[in-house]
């Protein structure tokens, strides 16, 4: 194992829902500590990335022992996106809603865009508002959220309501799945009353380490941009793996980006943040060709998720 790979292995996890700085001092400065070794992983990375040569996918071969090493690393600690149980989470992000529409949503109308499991909008729902949770599943909603939260099955894309009748929409970890984010933010613009906000939380994005969903699937970060697509679905159809997900849309981030721009002159920008994940940046230096080969700027490999509050402009 190099002293790289040795010095990368406590901050497996670090870019994943980065704990806030809190406990004793001691532990705040292991954390400040682990933060820079992580820059400096990231600074090397990025050298060794615009240095290289655009390179092929690495042969398949490598894979199995790849694999091992990260199955030994999960056994002692899963892989998960998110590390809150579903319950806690649901809360936080009420919270996040509520904070985006305005410190309060008691009296509103709110829109939540792929809502899943609708404890969110049970959250808002018990705080006043009237959610309307949206998904192309029938099947998510748990049943003490749809006891307060409206179901409407269907894309995201074509809402079914009436023109500026919605205060706030928001929408967690879907911004990814949707196959047209365009055509779902121009459908937000078109219900939302003028002033409305529009949040969103979404990730993994496609070109981050966990971009393509591969938990308890080839749970490899960055599997999916080393290794040739069609030879890791032979690979897992042999090995007994299941294939990577084929729902998320595989978006880079300078789309994103470049969807704000679009949208500049119908949404006023609040808030845009981008999330980091360099705790894989190591597999960056080692294999430059293979990313460089794949992605068109360093940033791409590292942003995992993106936070947008956006307010419908007053015509
Ligand atoms: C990763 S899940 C996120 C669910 C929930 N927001 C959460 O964070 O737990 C993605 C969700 O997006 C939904 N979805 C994907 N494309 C959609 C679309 N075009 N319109 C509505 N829902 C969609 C899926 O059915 C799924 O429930």
């Amino acid at each position: 194992m190099s002293v790289a790979t040795a010095l990368i292995r406590p901050l497996y996890h670090l870019g994943e829902n980065r704990p806030a700085l809190r406990g004793t001092k001691l532990r705040r400065s292991i954390f400040r500590t682990m933060e820079s070794l992580s820059r400096r992983q990231a600074n090397a990375a990025r050298d060794a990335f615009e240095s290289a040569e655009p390179g092929e996918p690495l042969p398949i071969a490598l894979l199995p022992a790849m694999l091992a090493e990260a199955d030994a690393l999960a056994k002692k600690k899963p892989l998960r996106w998110d590390r809150r149980r579903p319950q806690d989470k649901a809360k936080l992000r009420a919270d996040e809603v509520r904070r985006a529409a305005g410190g309060s949503v008691e009296g509103k109308r709110l829109i939540e865009l792929a809502c899943g499991d609708g404890r969110v909008g049970m959250h808002l729902a018990q705080q006043g508002a009237s959610v309307t949770g949206v998904d192309l599943s029938d099947h998510a909603m748990v049943p003490e959220a749809a006891a307060r939260v409206e179901l409407l099955v269907r894309d995201a894309a074509a809402l079914g309501v009436d023109d500026d009748s919605v205060d706030a929409i928001y929408s967690f970890d879907a911004f990814e799945h949707f196959s047209d984010p365009a055509a779902v933010l121009a459908e937000a613009h078109r219900v939302l009353r003028p002033g409305g906000v529009l949040y969103a939380s979404f990730g993994p994005l496609w070109n981050s380490p966990f971009g393509a969903h591969q938990w308890g699937r080839i749970d490899l970060p960055y599997v999916h941009l080393m290794f040739d697509r069609r030879e890791l679905d032979a690979f897992a159809d042999h090995a007994g793996r299941m294939r990577l997900t084929v729902s998320c849309n595989e978006k880079p981030v300078a789309y994103f980006r470049g969807l704000l721009r679009q949208f500049d002159s119908a949404f006023k920008t609040v808030s845009y943040l981008e999330k980091f994940n360099v705790s894989f940046a190591h597999r960056i230096t080692e294999r430059a060709a293979c990313f460089r080969g794949r992605v068109d700027a360093f940033d791409e490999l590292i942003v995992r998720s993106i936070e947008i509050c956006l307010r419908k402009r007053h015509v």
